[in-house]
């Protein structure tokens, strides 16, 4: 059984307890769907309002579903297309307010009014997968919640690829 200590009372300090139990789960595991699949399950526990996480996967000239939790999801998309598929064509995060007002959101959960998109990179720099947080609460993610989850990912892309 795993336990982790993780503090909920502030964004910054969930995120940093979130890393450092990262951090410590993934760094004896190799495989990288296995570590992909617990950090879902992880962010899923602790980090507040989602109704949505997981991985889109950079396979050849796809995003290709990964280790999620929530709903089922469509299993690809294309580079340039809804939120994901920005993300990983222009590599930059992708925050946004209220989906319905971005130009081809895929609304795989019609629950989902808020989402956060963070490109993830391997050792080298290349694009692995991105990583998808959607939630039912109109401007959910804010600056914590983007600088967190790119620093987590920043941290642990090496342990994903
Ligand atoms: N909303 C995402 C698609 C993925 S899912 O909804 C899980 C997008 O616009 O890229």
């Amino acid at each position: 059984m795993f336990s982790f200590s993780i503090s909920t009372s502030s964004k910054e300090s969930l995120y940093s307890d979130l890393l450092t139990a990262l951090k410590e789960l993934l760094s004896g595991e190799s495989d990288p769907i296995a570590n992909m699949a617990n950090v879902t399950a992880l962010l899923w526990e602790y980090v507040p309002d989602l109704t949505w996480v997981g991985f889109y996967r950079a396979v050849r000239s796809y995003l290709v579903l990964g280790p999620f939790q929530g709903k089922v999801a469509c299993a690809k998309i294309s580079y340039g297309l809804g939120v994901c598929g920005t993300a990983a064509a222009t590599g930059r995060v992708q925050c946004v307010r209220d989906v319905h007002t971005f130009p081809g959101h895929i609304a795989c959960d019609p629950s989902a009014s808020s989402e956060l998109v963070i490109p993830v990179r391997g050792k080298s720099g290349q694009l692995i997968a991105v990583i998808d947080l959607e939630s039912a609460n109109l401007g959910r993610f804010d600056k914590a919640d983007v600088d967190g989850c790119v620093r987590l990912m920043t941290e642990i892309g090496p342990y994903l690829e």
